[in-house]
């Protein structure tokens, strides 16, 4: 069964729920969104997300109506969902008139436990390369989408992307990480990569567990050589990477502290 949505706030039946085919989001992927995980009906991070949101639409000169009032939409979408994925979609029909906000909750998709990930050059990343649009979550994800599908196609469940010069740079719809010695690596924002809340909130989890974690640029080899993977996003939280290319990894127990330690979080941020 479809969800219900909102729509600028007016709560319509998910089999009802329809946005014009002359939408620009819709015709040029021009429009920005979010999604967040709700835990018994409480949006996890709302704040950074609704944040976040406002940066991506300000990026794209798209005057998004006040803070409060979208998240009052996410509350409710939130409290109707339970555990969930509450999604919220910026576009316009018209460059003219106010952008539109959709708001819906999702059952949490199914991910695999242990992801297996083909490495793909990613020559449309930003890569450190200082666009506009660097860290706007914007509609515009054929590019990444594409690379995940070329992966699936190819037996693996996602892909990871590579930057010009052999760099790791994140997935197509998450965050990366891996844990060599105890301590953990992972791209820098600096790389273009999406600010990711998860990332953020798993830092925070390292620190107070006493892992030190390094941000830079990282070359494939020396991720392949690390003693466990991890990916972390709002969907698929902090889960171990069991393969990237031929190199398997074993989930180690780095990942087994962040994933464990970032579920406390939650349930301590809303219980
Ligand atoms: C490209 C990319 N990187 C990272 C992430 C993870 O971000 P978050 O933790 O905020 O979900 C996402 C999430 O969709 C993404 O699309």
């Amino acid at each position: 069964m479809k969800p219900d949505v909102l729509i600028d706030g007016v709560l319509v039946s998910g089999d009802d729920a329809s946005v014009s085919v002359f939408d620009v989001g819709y015709q040029r992927g021009f429009g920005c969104f979010e999604a967040m995980r709700a835990y018994g009906g409480v949006p996890f991070r709302a704040v950074e997300h609704l944040s976040r949101l406002e940066s991506s639409a300000a990026a794209l000169h798209l005057d998004l109506v006040d803070r409060e009032t979208i998240a009052g939409w996410v509350s409710d979408r939130a409290a109707s969902g339970g555990d969930c994925v509450v999604r919220v979609f910026v576009s316009a029909t018209s460059f003219d008139a106010p952008p539109r906000v959709v708001v819906f909750a999702e059952p949490i998709p199914e991910v695999p436990v242990g992801l297996r990930l083909m490495p793909l050059p990613a020559p449309w990343h930003p890569a450190g390369r200082g666009t506009e649009l660097v860290g706007a979550k914007t509609m515009s994800y054929a590019p990444n989408l594409a690379a995940m599908r070329r992966a699936v196609a190819a037996g693996y469940d996602d892909a990871l992307l590579i930057d010009d010069d052999g760099c790791v740079l994140e997935g197509p719809t998450y965050s990366v990480g891996w844990a060599t010695g105890g301590r953990v690596y992972t791209p820098a924002l600096g790389q273009g990569i999406l600010g990711s809340i998860t990332r953020a909130a798993v830092f925070e989890v390292a620190a107070t567990a006493g892992v030190e974690v390094e941000e830079g640029r990282f070359p494939l080899e020396q991720t392949l050589a690390a003693d466990e993977m991890f990916v972390m996003s709002t969907v698929r939280e902090v889960r171990p990477v069991v393969r990237v290319d031929d190199v398997e990894f074993e989930p180690g127990t780095v990942t087994e502290v962040l994933a464990s330690g970032f579920r406390a979080l939650v349930t301590e941020e809303t219980a």
